[in-house]
């Protein structure tokens, strides 16, 4: 009996241990609420030699890191302790239910207003990988922002050792004031001013006037992997990234997995992000460093910064090497970055993207469609008001649409209106094709009517649409890629091409295999792109362009998803500190 007893024990003993030997090796899910306070304050920050009032998180530039693992409830209490309104949106994360935390002012939530605060309540599901966060209100996301990094639960689903992970994010540096400048562009219906500078971690590089001590550099030990969780947090310009002399291997976009594959360069555009493994296997010359760089990739005809900026990947000493002090290489050459128009390698780069599409990390495209929405973007010009003066084109003033609505920001925040059954701020009529249709990407502008319409109109969604949004670049004032983001869900690209979506030959060509998942997507210029998902997020959730100036000259729609058949998949009711107009 004693025998038979010690066994049984023995046996559940030896259970406990395997289990647990599991648990710490794959880190099952254990659900922790990881908890953060983010400070809204001004910071002087010095860049180009010149100081300016800079709105920061926690007087940091870029803001802090967060970093949680998959599973996660976050809550981030923001206070607002400055003379501003502001809002903080957590670029790419679902929300699932959880809709008043998504950030964009007078879409989800209204503005937290100065002296208050709020904290931002959600959890992460099923994402892994790299995203961003930033300031959702006006243009304060130039200099609020930030990574946010989701770590896995299971290990990665390729086997590379990856000896350090370095977040790499681009920005734009502006000496003058922001928040000025988006005010007299809505003012006078002109173009924004270009930035100073491109920036890698906040430092714009020795390639820019006074600004050799404002340089990223990392160091790397030879032989070593390490991955770069490269975002871009930029206002108005999609980048190139290139190191030299080093390849790069794209592992996950979006925080979702890809099918691994090398290249010399990536293209990101505002609002993405690209997780690439770079392997330090090069041999360096006597200054030990290698430039990485990143500078626009531009097709539109609007002025901007044609400048570069530059880090370094420095290599750590061997033993028997004599450590020099830190000095630049005489050559600051930026070797594998593609030029500044370079369509064709944009085009191959995104082309290329897939889904990792394993069994573990499935890849969840609809098969079938219950509602196919075709969507023009395009640029406007509106006569000036007869008392005011315009600077934009042909002293007109710009404007921006979708389907030639160019939407107008509500005085209170959608969701809340959705929530209290008060529909008189937007109405539920966005057009579900363009209003006429013609040669969307063959238009001469001149010879075009260029006025837009002006409205708060949404598309509402039964819950579970298995949607298609077909996304239709047009050649008023020039064709152009855009940055679309959807909140609140991924999507799949399942086709893009050139020249005007074809109904019915398109569809015949879409990946439906392996398509790349996102929460950002790059138009291609003078083209189309058709993504996919499933709308099961209930909520209300904005669509706009990522270049800043678009989103405020209204390229911008939202979409309802209505409430599910079981309380489980309804939008949770609204916190009490959610704050109000
Ligand atoms: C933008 O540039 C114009 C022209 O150089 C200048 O007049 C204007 O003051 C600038 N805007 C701001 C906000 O500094
Ligand atoms: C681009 O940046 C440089 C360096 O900061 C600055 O001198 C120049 O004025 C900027 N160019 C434009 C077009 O704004
Ligand atoms: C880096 O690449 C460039 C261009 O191919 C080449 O000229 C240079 O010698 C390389 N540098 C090193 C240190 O390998
Ligand atoms: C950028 O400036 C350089 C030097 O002035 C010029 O050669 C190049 O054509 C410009 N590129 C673009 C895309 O404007
Ligand atoms: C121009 O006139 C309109 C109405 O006629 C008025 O609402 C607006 O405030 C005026 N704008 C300026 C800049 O005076
Ligand atoms: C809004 O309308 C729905 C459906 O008619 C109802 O169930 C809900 O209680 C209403 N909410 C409020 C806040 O009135
Ligand atoms: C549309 O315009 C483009 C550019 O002008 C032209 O090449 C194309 O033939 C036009 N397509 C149609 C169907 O008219
Ligand atoms: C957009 O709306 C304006 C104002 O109603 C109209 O004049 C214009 O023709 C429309 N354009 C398109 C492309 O539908
Ligand atoms: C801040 O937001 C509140 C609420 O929407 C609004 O009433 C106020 O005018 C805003 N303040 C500024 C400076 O825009």
């Amino acid at each position: 009996m004693e025998g038979v007893h010690l066994n049984y024990w023995s046996l559940i003993l030896v259970t406990l241990v395997i289990l647990a030997a599991l648990r710490s090796s794959y880190s099952l899910p254990t659900a922790t609420t990881k908890r953060f306070v983010f400070n809204v304050e001004w910071k002087q920050v010095t860049r180009l030699c010149r100081t300016k009032n800079l709105l920061t998180v926690n007087g940091e530039y870029p803001g802090p890191t967060i970093a949680v693992h998959e599973g996660d409830n976050v809550e981030v209490k923001v206070i607002n302790r400055v003379n501003q309104n502001t809002t903080i949106h957590w670029h790419g994360v679902k929300q699932i239910r959880t809709g008043w935390a998504d950030g964009p002012a007078y879409i989800t939530q209204c503005p937290i207003k100065g002296g208050h605060s709020y904290t931002y309540k959600f959890t992460i599901v099923n994402q892994r990988g790299t995203l961003l966060w930033h300031a959702h209100y006006s243009w304060q996301r130039a200099s609020v922002y930030g990574a946010f990094i989701i770590h896995p639960r299971m290990p990665y689903p390729f086997s590379y050792q990856i000896h350090a992970q370095v977040p790499i994010i681009l920005g734009e540096w502006w000496h003058l004031d922001v928040e000025a400048m988006e005010k007299e562009m809505m003012r006078y219906g002109s173009g924004p001013n270009c930035s100073d500078a491109f920036t890698i971690n906040g430092f714009p590089g020795p390639l820019y006037p006074c600004s050799h001590k404002d340089t990223f550099i990392q160091t790397v030990e030879p032989g070593k992997t390490y991955m770069l969780r490269i975002i871009n947090a930029a206002l108005s310009d999609e980048l190139f990234f290139a190191v030299s002399n080093h390849t790069l291997t794209v592992v996950e976009i979006d925080a979702t997995y890809t099918k691994p594959f090398t290249t010399t360069a990536i293209m990101v555009t505002p609002g993405q992000t690209t997780d690439v493994l770079l392997t330090a296997n090069q041999v360096p010359d006597s200054s030990g460093m290698f430039v990485m760089s990143a500078q626009p990739y531009r097709t539109s005809v609007f002025p901007f910064n044609n400048s570069t900026t530059i880090g370094f990947l420095r290599y750590k000493k061997t033993r028997n090497q004599k450590s020099k002090p830190l000095a630049f290489p005489a050559n600051l050459a930026t070797h594998n970055l593609p030029k500044m128009e370079d369509t064709n390698f944009a085009t191959w780069y995104l082309g290329i993207l897939k889904s990792l599409a394993s069994p573990q990390f499935p890849c969840l495209v609809p098969q079938k469609i219950d509602k196919r929405v075709m969507v023009t973007i395009s640029l406007n010009l509106q006569d000036c008001p007869a008392n005011m003066t315009c600077q934009g084109y042909d002293n007109k003033r710009f404007y921006a649409s979708m389907n030639n609505q160019s939407f107008v920001r509500p005085s209170m925040s959608i969701l809340q209106s959705y929530y209290k059954n008060l529909s008189n701020d937007y109405s539920l009529d966005f057009p579900e094709k363009p209003p006429k249709a013609f040669n969307y990407t063959g238009v001469d502008p001149l010879k075009e009517n260029m006025n837009t319409e002006f409205g708060t109109k949404l598309l509402q969604l039964p819950y579970g649409t298995n949607l298609e949004i077909v996304l239709q670049d047009t050649g008023f004032l020039n064709v152009e890629n855009h940055p679309i983001h959807v909140h609140g869900h991924n999507f799949f690209i399942v086709g893009q091409g050139f020249g005007n979506f074809d109904v019915n030959k398109d569809p015949a060509t879409y990946n439906l295999v392996d398509p790349p998942e996102r929460n950002t997507i790059a138009v291609p210029s003078g083209g189309w792109a058709a993504i996919r998902f499933k709308a099961d997020n209930p909520g209300v959730w904005f669509i706009h362009c990522h270049l800043e100036e678009h989103t405020s000259w209204g390229l911008a729609m939202a979409f309802i998803v209505k409430d599910g058949p079981i309380p489980s998949k309804c939008l949770l009711p609204p916190p009490e500190d959610l704050p109000l107009c």
